[in-house]
Order: C-alpha cells, then structure tokens, then sequence
C-alpha cells in the first residue's frame, strides 16, 4: 500500500493523494512500474465544503479515512466532478452514501448518465455549461468542458479569485513524484517524461483535441497560480510550465538528436542490421533510445508510445513472420500509428528467409499516416558485408544528412 498524503495546501484548500504502487498495468493494459497517484481535493469556502474528484475503488477505504480526517462526509455540499473515469470516480459512491446523497452534483451532462450507468445510484446533479460562472461559498468557479482529454465528459474548473486550475486528468501523469509540487527542479526533470508516457497512452488517440483544448484554456487568459490534477504532480512554482509541456507532446516537438529505435529480433538477423544503424546514428552524433523484442527481452509498449513524441526521426526493425509483419511489431505499429501519429521521417529496416512481407505491410500501414517513411530495406537473412553501406546511407538519408 502507497503513502497517503493529506495537506491543506492553501488557505481552506486540501489535497487528497494516494500513491498506487499495486497497479501494474493502467487501464488493464500499460505498464506503468513507475506507478500513478490519485489526487482528490477538498475546499471549504464560507457555508460551502467543496469535494473535488476521489479515488479508485481499490482505495476507497483509505479515501474515507483521509475526507474524514478533514470532515465529516455529511458536510459536503458538492461534488464536482471532472471526469468520471474510475479511476477518479471510484470511491464516489461510499462518499454519497455516507453524505445521505445531499450534495449537489457538477459535471458536464454526460456525468449524471455515467454515474448512473457505473454505480446504479441516482444523485442530485447540477450540470454545468461550457464556459458558465457559479458562485459557491466564498468563490467564484468556472466550468470549461475539455471534451476528450480524456473521454467526452471531461471538464476543468477554474477558482476565479485564487487563480486555482482544477484540471481531472489534464495536466497530469504518470510516476509517484516524491514531492506534492513542482517546486523542486530536479523532481520536475524527472517527472516529465512519465507525463510524456501517460499522455500518449492514455489520450494519444484523442490527440488533436489536447491542441484544440489548450488554446481554448488559453482564450480564457487565466491568472494561473496553481495547476492541482488529478494525477501527479501539483503546478505552483511554474504552472505555466505543465501547460505548455503538454502543448508540446501534442505537436511532437522533437528533443535534438533523439532517434527512436524499435525492433524485434527472433535469431538475430534484424538486429544486426538494426545494431548497424544504431551505430550510425551514434557516429553522425544523435543520441538512440532503443527497445527490442528478443528471446531474452521484451520492451514495454506503454514506454516505446511515450518516445516517439519527442524523437526527431524512428528506425523500426523487424522480420517477416508468417507472411505478415512480426507479431509483437505489428501490435506495437498499431499502437504507434493510433496513438502517436506525427509528421516524423521513418526508416524500415526487415528480414525474410523466403519471401519479404513485412516491408511491403509497415509502408501500407504509414501510408495512411502523417509519418513519412524515407526508405525500406528488404534484407534476406544475415546483413552481409556489402550491404551494411546501404542501411548506413539509408540513416544518412533518414537524418537528412547524405
Ligand atoms: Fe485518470 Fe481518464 O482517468
């Protein structure tokens, strides 16, 4: 069981935080060894106590200890609600049972049929329009609807005169930061990549609305002084940071030099040729990150999505496989393609004994896509002596150096 961390982090403001270091796989299928927090809040304001989001289910008993050890359940007066992924809503409905269903319930109106359709309990629902001011307590909150980040429901609440940005699963990642803020550099640097990861598994395929969404939150021109998600880490020393982070996995702004390498290797001749490339990549000075699927390791797909959007350029390598392309390859393609589809140049380096398939199928695949595949190399068996020279000039071209 992970650390439970309870702070009033401003005046009247907690922060409810689990650390799930159970879960292994996010939604059932990504591996996330760095684990997920679940941050709820909680305000009190004038006559208002305000809860915002909870937890998963699996840790409903621990949420209630923490709400109660701040304030008796009966007292909240609302529930808003900006996402009803489980993962959040979870713990829900334990909250409004022990409330006697008093609260008032505010979420988009999509929230009312899903906690219905998730819980079998109906609840006092107050929806929210896109954009729409309510004066609860001492504050004024505005709802914007962020349709798709992550499902249609989803929504983010502004606290006009704090400056506070509510934001579900926006703004949020993956890990178990060792801090509530981002006041440390060091645990910043760390922290990002996990964001980069949770972003392109969990929202990849929605992709084109987190540019849509961040320009509309920008339209709003808010005085943001601190970002509080639902996952992660909390945005007060540089909330501006997190937001343009994500605006930046959204467009696939390369990091200089990164050069994604995939491959799948069953005997090892796909990863000579791969080991050739890598090589060549080092020797015209950019730095490789490399997965492989081989008989002795096999490389977490949930890690390679959250690569690409920050490679300049990808080598994917694999062999032909029961006229197709190499099982674990194809899934990852898929995923890829899905998930992480960007205008990035892509080199496909393949293998056959008798006959090459894969190389005809991956081009097939990226044709369909914003990728732009440079070249493809058909390889027959081992990678002989005279062809190495090819695939060092087809990384050449790759890099738009030869
Ligand atoms: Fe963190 Fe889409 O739930």
């Amino acid at each position: 069981m992970g650390k439970v961390w309870i702070e009033e982090i401003s005046d009247g403001l907690y922060v409810l935080r689990v650390d799930d270091d159970q879960t292994k796989y996010f939604e059932a299928m990504w591996d996330i060894p760095e684990g997920i927090t679940y941050n709820a809040y909680l305000m009190k304001t004038g006559d208002a106590v305000v809860l915002f989001d909870a937890w998963k289910k699996t840790y409903e008993k621990e949420f209630i200890e923490a709400l109660s050890s701040i304030v008796d359940p009966k007292e909240i007066t609302h529930i808003v609600v900006h996402h009803m992924e489980p993962d959040h809503s979870g713990a829900l409905p334990k909250v409004l049972e022990l409330n006697g269903y008093k609260a008032q319930i505010l979420g988009t109106t999509f929230v009312e049929k899903l906690i219905e359709a998730f819980y079998g309990i109906k609840v006092n629902f107050r929806p929210v329009k896109d954009g729409e001011e309510i004066k609860i307590g001492e504050k004024t909150f505005r709802f914007i609807h962020v349709p798709w980040l992550h499902w249609p429901d989803t929504m983010i609440t502004y606290v006009i005169e704090d400056g506070i940005f509510f934001g579900g699963d926006v703004c949020g990642g993956y890990s178990i930061p060792p801090a509530l803020f981002d006041d440390d550099e060091e645990v910043v640097q760390n922290y990002l990549p996990h964001v980069r990861k949770y972003i392109i598994n969990v929202i990849g395929h929605y992709k084109k609305y987190i540019h849509q969404n961040i320009e509309k939150i920008k339209s709003f021109n808010l005085d943001l002084k601190l970002i509080a998600p639902a996952h992660g880490l909390i945005w007060r020393k540089n909330p501006a940071k997190i937001i343009e982070f994500y605006e930046q996995v959204g467009r696939g702004i390369p990091t200089k030099g990164k050069v994604l390498v995939v491959y799948s290797s069953m005997y090892g001749f796909v990863e000579k040729a791969v080991s050739v490339a890598v090589d060549e990549v080092k020797k015209l000075g950019y730095n490789p990150v490399v997965y492989k699927f081989t008989d002795t390791e096999r490389a977490n797909i949930s890690d390679i999505l959250g690569d690409v959007p920050d490679s300049e350029a990808i080598i994917i390598g694999t062999a032909t496989y029961e006229a197709d392309i190499f099982p674990m390859m194809r899934f990852t393609l898929d995923e890829i393609l899905d998930k992480a589809n960007y205008e990035k140049p892509v080199l496909v380096l393949t293998t056959f004994g008798w006959g090459g398939i894969a190389g005809k199928k991956i081009e097939s695949l990226f044709s369909k896509t914003k990728f732009n595949v440079i070249e493809t190399m058909e390889i027959k068996g081992l990678l002989q002596k005279g062809l190495e020279k090819k695939v060092r000039e087809g990384v050449g071209k790759l890099l738009g150096i030869k």
